[in-house]
């Protein structure tokens, strides 16, 4: 009996194995649309897609950032300005990935790569304008570049591959980013039964903490005191300073050991490359290990673990 088990689990992960490494091949033929391309993850995956030997479109927020990534690339990159808020550059940025394709070609991919860091503060400091300024890039700009790209894509029956987070499976702290972070992966389950018949896959990336500009210290210094200035007197006495200092430095300290950055790139190399892409990247140890564990278990155990040394207001000491 424990015989057939072990085959049958052998011969899976075998299948497995053999079946994840199978590739796509010809990347000379193919052209990807990566946003986001001026620092951190969009700017290596962008060389690194180059390095394959990809047409490469990389979309980048500000102008000197695409020349130096045009600087350290090969002559088939080519850049665009693109800010995943704006509408008008949407549409720009299509015209001009339009021109840059061939006749009769499409996109093999699009990666909503771009996204800003922030919201830090409790949600009582936060306000409406905290949850948009991140929901515009984070979530409506993958919305509406997904849309805008999705016929090109369709042309080649290729690839959405979007970057979401832990913090769209777990919510705890920068309330704001969390949502916009569910809000991709809704996005991102719905679009993929949707376009079911439609020969298009959609990956989904689930990075825990890696070293880029989403969470820099001064900059989550500044967020945090910037929301409790903004809180009326009463919530401000409530809540206290002291209570601000230990969140900034929890959130700091629960930062303070990020991951091998090129975990990310290889998961979205394998999004873009695999024959059978998969349909979620959990990346990272910290993602594996400790949050897949806490959105598993019960609301019970998994409150208690990220709350038992939550700092507490100064209204309750
Ligand atoms: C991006 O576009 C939005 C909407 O058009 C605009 O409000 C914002 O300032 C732009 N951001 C940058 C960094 O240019």
């Amino acid at each position: 009996m424990w015989l057939y088990v072990i085959t049958i689990l052998i011969g899976y992960w075998t299948l497995k194995w053999f079946l994840e490494r199978l590739k796509v091949g010809n990347y000379g033929e193919k052209y990807v649309l990566v946003t986001g391309c001026d620092s951190g993850f969009g700017h290596l995956l962008a060389k690194r897609l180059d390095g394959l030997g990809f047409h490469v479109i990389a979309a980048c927020l500000k102008q000197d950032a695409a020349a130096e990534l045009k600087k350290k690339s090969s002559e088939r990159l080519q850049t665009l300005q693109l800010n995943v808020t704006s509408e008008d550059d949407i549409k720009t940025a299509l015209t001009k990935v339009k021109s840059i394709l061939p006749p009769n070609k499409g996109l093999w991919a699009v990666v909503n790569n771009a996204g800003v860091g922030g919201g830090f503060g409790t949600v009582e400091c936060l306000n409406r304008k905290d949850y948009t300024d991140i929901m515009d890039v984070n979530l409506f700009g993958v919305i509406d570049v997904t849309k805008t790209f999705l016929p090109l894509v369709r042309k080649e029956r290729g690839r959405i591959v979007n970057m979401a987070s832990v913090s769209g499976r777990l919510s705890v702290t920068f309330t704001p980013y969390c949502i916009a972070k569910y809000g991709v992966e809704a996005f991102s389950d719905s679009l993929r039964r949707e376009i079911y018949h439609q020969g298009i896959k959609v990956s989904i990336l689930e990075p825990g903490c890696f070293k880029t500009n989403i969470l820099n210290p001064t900059m989550i210094k500044d967020i945090y005191h910037r929301t409790f200035q903004q809180a009326d007197a009463d919530c401000q006495q409530y809540y206290g300073e002291e209570f601000i200092k230990e969140c900034i430095n929890n959130l700091i300290r629960s930062s303070s050991s990020p991951g091998d950055i090129n975990m990310v790139i290889d998961a979205y190399e394998h999004a873009i490359t695999a024959r059978y892409p998969k349909y979620r990247y959990i990346v990272g140890n910290d993602a594996n290990y400790i949050h897949r564990f806490l959105w598993t278990v019960p609301e019970w155990l998994s409150d208690f673990i990220l709350c038992y040394n939550a700092p507490r207001p100064a209204g309750i000491k």
